[in-house]
C-alpha cells in the first residue's frame, strides 16, 4: 500500500490495513508532521463521527490516594519517592466528591489512586456500593490486585477499568518497572476481560527507549485485546525520579498515536488526556479533532490535587470541580461537538451483553 491508497480504501479498514503494511506504519510514526500522517488525523476523526459521533462523554476523576507501592521509574507518585506530600481521602470526602460529580451532571466517576494497600478489596467495594446509589457509572484506575479484588468490584457494581499497558515492549516494561513484568500486566488485563468489564488500555509516547516499532507494537497489543477504552498521553519528565533527566513526548506524536488508535479501535472510548493538556494549552483539542470522544475533568477536592503529581505542571490543580465542568463544556463547544449526557458505554460492550456473551473468556491474550 502506498499512502496514495488511503484515499480509496474505506476508512473502517484503514487501521487493519496499515497493520499488515510495517514499514509504512513505522514511516508515518517516524514523521508525525509528514503529509500521511496528517492524513492519518483526518481519517480519524471522520471515522470518530461515522463510529462514535459528535458526543464527547465526560468522566469525572477522584484521586482518592496518592500512596504508592509501586516504583515505576517514569512516575511522580512512585515508593521511592520520598519528597511527595502523601494523602488519602476517607470514605466521606470520597462520597462527597461523587455527590457533587452527580451534581455537576457527571454520569461516570473515576475512582484513582497509587497503588494502595491501604484499600481493601471489601473497603472499596463498599465506597464503590454507595456511589452506585447515587446513579453514577464507576470506572476504577488502582493498578494490579488479585482476582478477588476485581470480584467484589464488579459484583458491587463498578462497570470500567483503567489499567494502561504503559508499553508493549516486554523489555522496554522491565526496566520501566523494577520487579515487574509485561506478562503481570497483561495476565490483569484478562481477569478483568473475563470479568466483563469495559477494560481501558494505553501507552505513553516518547518514552526513554521507546522506538516507532514499539509503539505499531502497542497499536497491534489493543486491538488484539480488543480493548473498550484507550488512553494515550505524553512521557513527561518529573524531577524526582530516575529518568528526570530524559526528554518528554511531543504534542504531535502523542495526537498521531491518539488518531491510530482510532482507526485500530473503531468503537473505542478514547480520552483527550490530562498529560496532553498539560503539554500543551490545546493538546485536548487536538485529540478530539483526531479520533478522541472523552474527557476526564477532575474533581478532586482542591487541596490535594497539586499533591497527585503523576508529571509535572499538570493541568486543573487550581480550579474547582465546577469551574473544571463549566472550562471543558466550553471548549468542547467550541469545537462544534457537545456534550453527553448518557451514561457513555463501549456500545459494542452493550451490545455483547444484550446477547447475554461475557467477553474475554474466549482464550489467552
Ligand atoms: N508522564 C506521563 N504520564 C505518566 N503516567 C505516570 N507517570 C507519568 C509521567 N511521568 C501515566 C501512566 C499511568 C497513568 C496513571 O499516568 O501511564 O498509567
Ligand atoms: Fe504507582 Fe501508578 Fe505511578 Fe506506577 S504509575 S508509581 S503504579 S501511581
Ligand atoms: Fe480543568 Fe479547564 S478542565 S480548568
Amino acid at each position: 500500500m502506498d499512502y496514495q491508497d488511503f484515499c480509496t480504501i474505506p476508512i473502517t479498514e484503514l487501521g487493519e490495513r496499515l497493520l499488515t503494511e510495517e514499514n509504512l506504519l513505522r514511516e508515518i510514526i517516524a514523521h508525525p508532521q509528514s503529509e500521511p500522517a496528517q492524513a492519518v488525523l483526518k481519517a480519524a476523526d471522520r471515522l470518530r463521527a461515522l463510529t462514535v459521533g459528535e458526543e464527547v462523554h465526560l468522566r469525572g476523576l477522584i484521586e482518592f490516594s496518592n500512596y504508592c507501592r509501586g516504583n515505576c521509574n517514569y512516575c511522580g507518585l512512585r515508593r521511592d519517592n520520598r519528597q511527595a506530600f502523601r494523602y488519602r481521602l476517607t470514605q466521606e470526602e470520597i462520597l462527597a466528591a461523587a455527590t457533587l460529580g452527580a451534581r455537576l451532571g457527571y454520569r461516570t466517576v473515576v475512582l484513582q489512586s497509587g497503588e494502595d494497600p491501604a484499600f481493601t478489596g471489601e473497603g472499596l467495594a463498599e465506597i464503590i456500593k454507595e456511589i452506585k446509589k447515587l446513579g453514577l457509572v464507576v470506572t476504577l484506575s488502582v493498578g494490579e490486585r488479585p482476582r478477588r479484588d476485581y470480584e467484589l468490584w464488579r459484583e458491587a457494581g463498578a462497570e470500567r477499568y483503567l489499567i494502561r499497558h504503559e508499553t508493549a515492549d516486554p523489555l522496554l516494561y522491565a526496566r520501566l518497572h523494577p520487579g515487574r513484568s509485561l506478562k503481570e500486566r497483561l495476565d490483569c488485563v484478562q481477569i478483568l476481560k473475563d470479568l466483563d468489564y469495559q477494560v481501558g488500555m494505553g501507552f505513553m509516547v516518547g518514552l526513554p527507549g521507546q522506538t516507532p516499532a514499539t509503539l505499531v507494537e502497542d497499536l497491534r497489543l489493543i486491538r488484539r485485546v480488543n480493548a473498550e477504552m484507550v488512553g494515550i498521553g505524553p512521557y513527561i519528565p518529573h524531577p524526582e525520579t530516575p529518568l528526570a533527566g530524559c526528554p518528554g513526548g511531543t504534542m504531535e506524536q502523542t495526537v498521531l498515536m491518539v488518531a491510530l488508535a482510532r482507526l485500530v479501535l473503531p468503537h473505542a472510548l478514547i480520552p483527550a488526556t490530562t498529560a496532553l493538556g498539560s503539554i500543551n494549552p490545546k493538546g485536548r483539542e487536538a485529540a478530539l479533532q483526531a479520533g478522541a470522544n472523552v474527557v476526564m475533568p477532575n474533581l478532586t477536592p482542591t487541596q490535594y490535587r497539586t499533591a497527585y503529581e503523576i508529571y509535572p505542571n499538570k493541568i486543573c490543580t487550581g480550579e474547582e470541580a465546577g469551574e473544571c465542568r463549566r472550562c471543558i463544556t466550553g471548549r468542547i463547544v467550541a469545537l462544534g461537538r457537545r456534550v453527553s449526557d448518557g451514561p457513555g458505554h463501549n456500545s459494542e460492550w452493550l451490545k455483547r451483553r444484550g446477547r447475554g456473551e461475557v467477553v474475554g473468556s474466549s482464550g489467552a491474550i
